[in-house]
C-alpha cells in the first residue's frame, strides 16, 4: 500500500541494511529493527511498513544469495519487534493487556496468561495502568498492577527482557479514590508513578503514559469537541504540558521511568507535547495508547498524521472493540459463548461498541472472516497489526484460549494471521458500505 520505492537490502555478518537509494534506513539484526538514521516522519513509516511487508523477503533473498548451500531461513522470526519512536524500547507488535485482572480473572487466571504469553509465544510487552482492573472501582485499584508485581518477583530473571508499561489518571471521570480525585500536575504524576511502582514491586517502569488528556477533549466513544466557552473555568485549571513533561522528567531522571507515552490523545494534543518537548528540551513521547479497530478507525486520519510527525507509533487497544468483533454477541451466535463475558457482566460498559449499527458491521465483519477462513476475531488482529502507523497491538483476553486464538492472527505465514489485498479490499467494502466509525458519536 505504501510502498514508493524498491528497498534494497545488503547483508554483512549477521545484519541487513535497509537502504533506499544512497542513504541507509537502518539496520535489522536477529529480527529486530534498529532505526539508524532520520527520514522525513512520514518517508520513515512507510518505510518500515514496506520493510514489514517485503523487507524480509529482499533480506531472506540476499542472505539465500550469499550462501547457497545454506537452507533458506525465510521464514520471519516471531514475534516481530519494533521500535518505539526514537526509544531503544523494542516491543513485540502484540503487547499483553491486563485490565480485567483483578475483576474479570483471578491472579492465578491472570498468571497463566503471563506464562502462556510470555513464556510460551515470546511477547516481551505488557501494559497496565493505575486505574486497573475495569470497571473502575475503589475496592479494586491497583489490583492489576498488584497481580502482575507477584508474578514479576516470580520471574525476577526476565525483568530485563521485558517492557513494562503503566499509566497516570487523567483528571476526573469520578474516580476520587485516586488521590481526592486524580490531576496532572507535578505532585500527583509523581505520587502516582511511586504507588505504581511499589504495586509493581520494580525499580523502573519502561513507559508512563498519561492515560488520558488533562483537557477537556472527546474521549471514549465522544467525537464532538465541546464549546470551549463552557469550558473556559475547568480549562484555567488544567495544568500546562510543560508541567506534565517535567514531571515525567524528574522521573525519568531518577530512574523511576524510561519513556514517555500518551493516550486517549488528540492529534492537537500530540503535536502540543512533541513541540513543548522540543521547546524546553523536556522528553520526547515515544507512543500513543488509543482504541483502534474495524469499528473505530478514526486515528486513520489526522491522528496518523500526527503520530508520524511525532515519531509515537500507536499502541492499539481494544482491537476487538471489547470483544465484540469475536462476533460471539451476534443474535445468532451461541449464548454459551458470552457467558461472563464483560458486556453479560457489565451491561452500560463501552455502550459505543454495541449499537445496533455495530451489531451488523460485525456481522458483515464476521461474513468476510469466514470467507478467507480466518475467525472473526483473527480477522480485526490482522487487520489492525498489518496499519503503517501500529507499534503494538494490545490484546486483551479473560482466558488463554483466548489468547491462543488472538496471537495466531500475528504470525503472518499462517491462514489466521495472513494478510493480504483481497482482505483489504473486503473489509473496505463493508467500511465504506455504511459501517463508518460506528462506534463514534451520536
Ligand atoms: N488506554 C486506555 O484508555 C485503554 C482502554 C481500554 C483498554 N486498554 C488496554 O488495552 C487492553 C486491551 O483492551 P480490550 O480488553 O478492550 O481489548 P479487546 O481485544 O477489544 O477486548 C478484549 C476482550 O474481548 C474478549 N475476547 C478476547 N479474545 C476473544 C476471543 N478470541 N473470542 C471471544 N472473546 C474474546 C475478552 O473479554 P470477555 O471474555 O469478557 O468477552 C477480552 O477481555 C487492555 O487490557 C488495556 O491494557 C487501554
Amino acid at each position: 500500500m505504501f510502498v514508493q520505492t524498491p528497498l534494497g537490502c545488503n547483508r554483512s555478518g549477521s545484519s541487513f541494511h535497509f537502504f533506499t537509494g544512497k542513504s541507509v534506513l537502518g539496520v535489522t539484526v536477529g529480527g529486530v529493527r534498529r532505526i539508524r538514521y532520520r527520514h522525513s516522519p512520514h518517508r520513515l513509516f512507510e518505510l518500515i511498513a514496506q520493510s514489514d511487508r517485503g523487507g524480509r523477503d529482499h533480506a531472506a533473498a540476499a542472505a539465500a544469495a550469499a550462501s547457497p548451500a545454506r537452507p533458506s531461513t525465510a521464514r520471519a522470526e516471531w514475534p516481530i519487534k519494533r521500535q518505539l519512536g526514537e526509544s531503544d524500547l523494542l516491543v513485540t507488535n502484540c503487547c499483553l493487556g491486563t485490565m480485567t485482572w483483578g475483576e474479570q480473572n483471578t491472579a492465578a487466571e491472570a498468571h497463566q496468561q503471563l506464562d502462556y504469553a510470555i513464556h510460551e509465544r515470546g511477547l516481551n510487552f505488557i501494559d497496565c495502568a493505575e486505574a486497573y482492573p475495569v470497571p473502575p472501582r475503589p475496592e479494586t485499584q491497583g489490583a492489576t498492577e498488584r497481580i502482575l508485581g507477584q508474578w514479576l518477583r516470580q520471574n525476577r530473571a526476565l525483568r530485563s527482557q521485558l517492557v513494562l508499561a503503566s499509566k497516570v489518571c487523567g483528571p476526573g471521570r469520578f474516580m476520587n479514590w485516586i488521590r481526592g480525585g486524580p490531576q496532572l500536575d507535578r505532585r500527583s504524576i509523581i505520587d502516582a508513578c511511586h504507588a505504581s511502582l511499589e504495586r509493581l514491586g520494580v525499580d523502573t517502569i519502561d513507559l508512563y503514559q498519561i492515560h488520558w488528556p488533562a483537557r477537556r477533549v472527546p474521549l471514549f466513544g465522544e467525537h464532538a469537541f465541546p464549546d470551549p466557552h463552557s469550558a473556559a473555568e475547568a480549562e484555567a485549571l488544567v495544568p500546562s504540558v510543560e508541567t506534565q513533561l517535567e514531571a515525567m522528567q524528574q522521573l525519568v531522571r531518577d530512574g523511576k521511568v524510561r519513556y514517555v507515552g500518551l493516550s486517549n490523545e488528540t492529534p492537537v494534543g500530540m503535536m502540543e507535547f512533541a513541540h513543548a518537548a522540543e521547546r524546553a528540551g523536556l522528553p520526547r513521547v515515544v507512543s500513543v495508547q488509543n482504541s483502534y479497530s474495524l469499528l473505530h478507525r478514526e486515528f486513520e486520519g489526522a491522528h496518523a498524521e500526527a503520530s508520524a510527525r511525532c515519531h509515537a507509533p500507536l499502541l492499539v487497544y481494544s482491537p476487538l472493540a471489547g470483544g465484540v468483533l469475536s462476533g460471539k454477541y451476534l443474535p445468532d451466535a451461541d449464548p454459551q459463548q458470552r457467558e461472563n463475558s464483560r458486556f453479560t457482566i457489565f451491561q452500560s460498559y463501552m455502550e459505543r461498541f454495541r449499537k445496533p449499527s455495530a451489531t451488523e458491521a460485525v456481522r458483515q465483519y464476521a461474513q468476510v472472516a469466514r470467507r478467507f477462513g480466518k475467525t472473526p476475531a483473527q480477522l480485526a488482529l490482522s487487520f489492525v497489526r498489518t496499519r503503517w502507523f501500529v507499534g503494538s497491538v494490545i490484546v486483551g483476553a479473560t482466558r488463554v484460549e483466548h489468547l491462543q486464538e488472538n496471537l495466531a492472527a500475528f504470525d503472518e505465514h499462517s491462514d489466521a494471521g495472513r494478510w493480504d489485498a483481497d482482505m483489504e479490499q473486503a473489509v473496505n467494502e463493508v467500511y465504506l458500505n455504511g459501517y463508518r466509525d460506528v462506534a463514534l458519536g451520536v
